[in-house]
């Protein structure tokens, strides 16, 4: 028997309690032994649950239990979920977690504790939430040199966006209808200013380089200046609009980007709609493919923590190498990124020409024109457009 502990009982902390209960049997099976939740630890009381049963309030309680092999680190937030993982990792216990921000900030670093320690610190879930994504780039693609990461990553926005989408809506709209069915976050910031998606690319791009990518290097846009007039020109286009997150390789390095895209019909994730996350992963030997399905909620990222959790237990004393050192990756400059440009801008025809030959888009929407640029870098699109009266912009997915 190797007994267990969950740190946290929110969302995730709940669902992998209740993926425990509902799927013993079969867990237990599959790791060849019981694997027994022996704590969950929240400073809350939770009456009437059976989680009171294993319920504690103290920290040290699961730190001094030589017992508990593995811990599931579903608290979320730096602090104080930094200092218990390396202190567990420290105790020889494997941390299993759901904590991007952790994951995408000190990732390497508590790589390199869990291997000092023989334990493993493993984290599936911080990207993608069910989708397994972590495990294929560590294990099934190593033979692969990853040269394009393209994903839809973040669940509130992609729902946010298929709304305005299906019903004409705008933003703020559509904003507050997702915060009323908790869909989004009353401070919603870390969503919609892409900044979730942001770390998620980071340690994506982490993974495919071996290096330390620093999620403050990433040029990242949100959502929140996408409107409907926008979508009544990418519609007419034949186009989706998707909050992106790419990470393409130059050189020794990669070149990094998170914002709102034009996505084509023949693009495979411009059916990725409401909360539903996909990632595509082009290497240089495998060529495109994609994992999809549900990126956030409680039972799918619990999914994967317990997923976790049952590979540290059949790798007790092994270390599951993960490719991902501390040293930094310096990102290549956004500015040399290229792809097309979708323009609004209040003028005529003839002032788009600065662009070359451009692509009109007649949206039916007076005072103002819309069009599709050629391929440029970013760097030559904001030359070009310095000096034009320009409404909105929107990079077109390759
Ligand atoms: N807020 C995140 C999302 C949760 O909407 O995708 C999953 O990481």
């Amino acid at each position: 028997m190797i007994k267990v502990a969950i740190m946290g009982y929110g969302t995730v902390g709940s669902g992998v309690y209740e993926v425990f209960r509902t799927n013993k049997t079969s867990i237990d099976k599959k790791v060849g032994q019981e694997l027994r939740v022996q704590y969950v630890l929240d400073l809350r009381e939770f009456p009437g649950d059976p989680v009171m049963d294993v319920l504690k309030h103290d920290f040290e309680d699961i730190l001094n239990d030589d017992e508990v092999k593995i811990v599931a680190e579903v608290m979320g937030g730096l602090h104080p979920a930094y200092e218990f993982t390396r202190r567990c990792l420290e105790a020889g216990k494997s941390v299993c977690t759901s904590n991007k921000e952790l994951v995408a900030e000190h990732g390497a670093e508590l790589i390199q504790i869990a291997k000092d320690h023989q334990v493993n610190y493993l984290f599936e879930a911080s990207v993608g939430g069910g989708i397994p994504i972590i495990r294929p780039l560590n294990s099934s693609l190593t033979a692969d040199v990853i040269v394009e990461i393209s994903g839809i990553l973040n669940g509130t926005t992609n729902y946010m966006l298929t709304k305005m989408s299906r019903e004409g809506l705008n933003y703020d709209d559509v904003l507050k209808e997702a915060q009323a069915k908790g869909y989004a976050e009353l401070h919603p910031e870390a969503d919609v200013e892409g900044w979730d998606a942001c770390r998620k690319i980071a340690i994506l791009t982490s993974l495919a380089s071996g290096n330390q990518v620093d999620f403050k290097d990433i040029y990242t846009e949100g959502i929140t200046k996408v409107t409907a007039e926008d979508f009544a020109y990418a519609k007419k286009a034949g186009c989706a609009i998707k909050l992106l997150a790419v990470s393409k390789k130059q050189g020794d390095t990669y070149c990094v980007m998170v914002a709102p895209a034009f996505v084509r019909k023949e693009n495979p994730l411009y059916m990725v709609n409401d909360v539903f996350n996909a990632v595509c992963v082009e290497g240089n030997m495998l060529g495109a493919s994609m994992f999809y399905g549900s990126g956030a909620g409680k039972l799918p990222t619990a999914s994967a923590v317990a997923g976790d959790m049952v590979d540290a237990a059949r790798h007790l004393g092994k270390i599951i190498t993960t490719f991902w050192n501390p040293q930094k990756l310096e990102l290549a400059p956004v500015g040399e990124m290229t792809h097309r440009f979708f323009v609004r801008m209040k003028s005529d025809a003839k002032d788009a020409k600065v662009f070359g030959d451009v692509e009109m888009i007649d949206a039916k929407i007076k005072g103002e024109i819309g069009f599709m640029t050629p391929v440029m870098s970013e760097d030559a699109f904001a030359r070009k457009a310095k000096n034009l009266d320009i409404i909105s912009m929107i990079r077109v997915a390759g």
